[in-house]
């Protein structure tokens, strides 16, 4: 596995329109790709991350509501796997891939959270969208799934789905709060 690069504002590759994985794809350099997404994603540390956030312009989203967190106090395993008394991380991690993920029906409801993304690192907006959908998408192995989504995981899904079609979330914000993010940003680089 290794951590790979993310690509940040204004990198135009970032605008790229991704490709689907084709059905003879489905191989150990996709399965290379996703490990090293999921290790980038935690080393950042984000909830989700799109193929194109890491350059490779293909329809592959990692997400993870729920990664580890290296503050929390390991747990006393209570299972014997015939390797003594230890340990494990408090919090445990739900890793979900999506590929060629296509939403087929989302809701009218909207919802709103408070969105950021590794790719415009330190900016946080409020965006709506869709409450709830039901997405189809592939796993590694190529198997079709469908799978109805709420909450946090579909806004996620919604905002990594954009990354793949080149939108980013500030692009949902008006030209002002866009200007004014990617100002922000500009001052916080500066800074740093
Ligand atoms: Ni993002």
């Amino acid at each position: 596995m290794a951590i790979r690069e993310i690509l940040e504002v204004p990198d135009p590759r970032l605008k790229t329109v991704s490709v689907p994985v084709e059905p003879d794809e489905f191989n150990d350099e996709l399965k290379k790709l996703v490990e090293d997404m999921f290790e980038t994603m935690y080393d950042a540390p984000g909830i989700g991350l799109a193929a194109i956030q890491v350059g490779v312009p293909k329809r592959v989203l990692v997400i993870d509501l729920q990664p580890e967190d290296p503050d929390a106090d390991p747990v006393e395993c209570d299972h014997d796997h015939g390797d003594g008394a230890h340990t494990h991380p408090a919090t445990k991690n739900d890793p979900r891939v999506f590929i060629n993920p296509v939403i087929i029906e989302p809701a009218e409801e909207l919802s709103t959270y408070q969105e950021g993304c590794l790719s415009v690192p330190d900016i946080f907006a409020d965006v709506d969208r869709p409450a709830t959908c039901k997405v189809k998408y592939q796993d590694l192995d190529g198997n079709h799934h469908e799978e109805n989504l709420e909450g946090l995981l579909a806004t996620c899904l919604q905002h990594e789905m954009d990354h793949l079609e080149g939108i980013l979330f500030i692009d949902h914000l008006s030209r002002l709060k866009r200007g004014m993010a990617l100002k922000k940003l500009k001052k916080l680089r500066q800074a740093a």
